[in-house]
């Protein structure tokens, strides 16, 4: 199975400190967004997709990279890092799953956590949001994760 992670991570480098806590045990490689190219995804069987929640969305760049093909029953898996957690008002689980599944990948997992966020800058006086995060025990969580996600593969 070959097996890579595209990543986005701009804000503070939340989303980077998990692909690289996973990265090694999924024995995979990962490549940052701005240097994948549409054409090296056929040369995958399984993509992660790994963002910053970023509008409550993944980084727009992801649609770009997936939108002149259809990868029909090709398996991804999501990692997204977010300053709130998924609520009513923050959802962006479904925003997330929908970007992949409309493009008609089967998502066989996903792993979010929380990231540091000083997103609004009226927020920075107040040290941001989920200050610290992604923190050791969030590391670890994802290293868990992408034990039990080897099997599901
Ligand atoms: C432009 C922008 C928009 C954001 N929008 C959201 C949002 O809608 N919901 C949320 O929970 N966090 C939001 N955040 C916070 C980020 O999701 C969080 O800090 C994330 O960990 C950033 O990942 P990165 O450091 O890998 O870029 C936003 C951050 C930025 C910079």
């Amino acid at each position: 199975m070959r097996m890579i992670i595209i990543y986005q991570s701009f804000h503070h480098k939340n989303t980077e400190k998990v692909v690289n806590a996973v990265a090694p045990i999924l024995n995979c490689e990962a490549i940052p967004l701005s240097k994948a190219k549409p054409e090296i995804l056929a040369d995958y069987d399984v993509i992660g997709f790994a963002s910053g929640v970023y509008y409550a969305k993944p980084h727009v760049g992801f649609e770009k990279l997936i939108a002149k093909n259809n990868f029909q029953g090709k398996m991804c898996f999501i990692i997204a890092t977010s300053g709130g957690p998924d609520t009513f008002y923050n959802k962006f689980h479904d925003n997330f799953r929908k970007t992949f599944t409309d493009a008609g990948f089967e998502i066989i997992d996903f792993f979010q956590c929380l990231g540091f966020d000083t997103y609004p800058a009226i927020s920075k006086p107040f040290g941001g949001f989920a200050k610290g995060h992604p923190n050791k025990d969030d590391l670890e969580t994802a290293r868990l994760w992408a034990k039990k996600l080897i099997d599901k593969i």
